[in-house]
């Protein structure tokens, strides 16, 4: 059971990410859906995580496969029903585990209601809630670009002779949050999963709401992917946006343990930390995706760690994340030939063992792999347009890997999109047999971190350490936890402060006593606790 009055839950959780497309299909179409992931919570008990957060199941026409909703508040038939809904809460809500849904409200799906009404006539009662600009000729309003079309995002509406707004696809008019109706009609349908228990809303694309009143061009930049050659300044990232979010907390807020986690665009770190609010007022959590564009390097990723704590404000809580479902997933992304197994286990310890919360991503813990499709297989309108550049995400999202079955267990049917070439010797199955699998080891550090309270919410302080190296401790009162990650194929020299091994990837390391000078092996990880 969960408890209603732990406000601080997120703060000690391990959250798990389930693209519910890809993870379990209880009714053979080929499709993921509700009761599919329900027949597998227990599977997630086991690994060890506190909470699970759901990409959209709501309806939609599935142009940006559920990022389009044309009814928040209805579960769309692909998916399930709203009774499945409720029954997988309160299954993971008995077993102790928090679900926090996706909210996707930069945009709605062109079917939408609000939308149709909206496009018929300039009176109608929606129409203000979208974005309009009077059509004179073929010239859009302004340079902004549709990154999923890869042209401009001003979209032709005959009805009323203007061009509507939308940014991702076509399919994807985003709303007018300057008006005030349309705030009001938006908490509403926010509030509508809040009151049937959900945990909190991940907010899909939230630096977006607001774009400027003036409506300028975006400056030109150097950067194709994702920014298609523009700074991003006009067409998101308004200053005006931390209001809403205090709204938001607000509501949130009244119902006492639930929690909000921000997409908030893109690779900009200041900007992510700047949504928590000063007074903690609003944000709890705004993504931190700096590892998700870092090379493989101690160095580098104790940077992106510090620079991220340093610039959280006062009393904000970190976050860290390797793998999401827009982004090559991290086994792919450091490869390294017979290293990338090793490196995988280095990468596993540093999310679960440096201060904030981790995000995981279904599957990462089995090492799923990341290969290029061939054009027919592509679903991602991302990556149909983009072919063959491949900025496509259907790699990141094929079939969980359950067992060596047909389908790898996910489906009696064809899956949606083809289940990865390794399935049959890389499964769920197989690696719970074998005590040196990949899950294996995130099933060791996740129970680690759940007995050491250092792990989750101790203080951090960096050890010094070879360039190879990355190592820090932790500390919570009396307990003081250091964790050594040699990200080299090298085997370079760490002084141990005398402790107690509490985990180490290398099997020679034994329970034992370490002190003093130590060679690390390759990629080897070391979690000790001091006397
Ligand atoms: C976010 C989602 C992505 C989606 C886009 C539009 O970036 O993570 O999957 O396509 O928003 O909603
Ligand atoms: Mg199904």
């Amino acid at each position: 059971m969960i408890d209603r009055n732990d406000k601080l839950w997120w703060q000690r959780a391990v959250f798990y990410q389930v693209y519910p497309r890809s993870f379990a299909d209880s009714d053979g179409d080929g499709v993921g859906d509700l009761r599919g992931i329900e027949t597998r919570l227990d599977y997630l008990v086991e690994l060890g995580i506190d909470a699970m957060w759901i990409s959209p199941f709501f309806k939609s026409p599935m142009k940006d496969f559920g990022y389009d909703i044309s009814d928040y508040r209805a579960v769309d038939p692909l998916f399930g029903t709203l009774d499945d809904f409720t029954s997988l809460l309160e299954a993971a809500h008995e077993r102790g585990l928090r679900v926090v849904v996706d909210l996707v409200v930069n945009h709605s799906s062109d079917e939408h209601p609000w939308f149709i009404e909206a496009r018929s006539s300039k009176s109608a009662r929606t129409h203000d809630w979208y974005i309009w600009k009077p059509m004179s000729g073929k010239k859009p309003p302004n340079n902004w670009v549709s990154l999923f079309e890869q042209r401009s995002a001003w979209y032709p509406n005959e009805a009323t002779g203007e061009w509507y707004l939308a940014t991702f696809t076509r399919n994807q008019p985003e709303f007018n949050w300057r008006n005030p109706e349309l705030r009001a009609a938006i908490y509403d349908e926010a509030r509508f999963w809040l009151d049937l228990g959900a945990d909190g809303y991940r907010m899909d694309v939230a630096t977006a709401y607001i774009k400027d009143d003036e409506f300028r061009s975006n400056p030109r930049s150097l950067t194709m992917n994702p920014d298609l050659f523009q700074h991003h300044i006009y067409d998101r990232n308004r200053p005006e946006v931390h209001e809403i979010f205090r709204e938001f907390r607000a509501l949130a807020d009244s119902y006492g343990d639930r929690v909000l986690i921000g997409e908030t665009h893109g690779r900009d770190a200041q900007l992510a930390a700047s949504c928590h609010g000063n007074d903690k007022d609003e944000l709890h959590m705004a993504f931190n995706f700096d590892f998700l564009f870092r090379p493989w390097s101690a160095r580098s990723f104790r940077e992106s760690a510090d620079r991220w704590y340093s610039l959280l404000p006062e009393g904000a809580w970190p976050n860290f994340t390797l793998s999401n479902h827009d982004q090559k997933r991290h086994y792919a992304r450091y490869r390294s030939g017979a290293w990338t197994e090793p490196r995988a286990r280095v990468a596993a310890a540093m999310l679960l063992c440096l201060r904030g919360t981790p995000f995981l991503y279904y599957g990462e813990e089995l090492g799923m792999d990341c290969r290029e499709l061939p054009r027919s297989k592509l679903r991602d309108p991302l990556g149909i347009a983009t072919w063959p550049l491949r900025y496509g995400r259907d790699p990141e999202r094929t079939p969980m890997q359950w067992d060596a079955s047909e389908n790898a267990g996910f489906s009696s049917a064809e899956p949606w999109l083809p289940v990865n070439p390794d399935y049959r010797e890389r499964n769920v199955a197989s690696q719970q047999s074998d005590p040196e699998s990949l899950l294996r080891w995130y099933t060791k550090l996740l129970a680690l971190r759940r007995t050491e309270s250092a792990l989750q919410t101790g203080a951090l302080s960096w050890l010094d350490a070879p360039s190879d190296v990355m190592a820090w401790s932790r500390t919570a009162g009396t307990t003081r936890i250091d964790v050594y990650l040699n990200c080299s194929p090298r085997k370079p020299e760490v002084a141990v402060a005398p402790g107690r091994v509490l985990l180490g990837s290398d099997a020679g390391a034994g329970d034992g006593i370490v002190a003093g000078q130590r060679r690390l092996r390759p990629y080897e990880v070391l979690i000790m606790q001091r006397q």
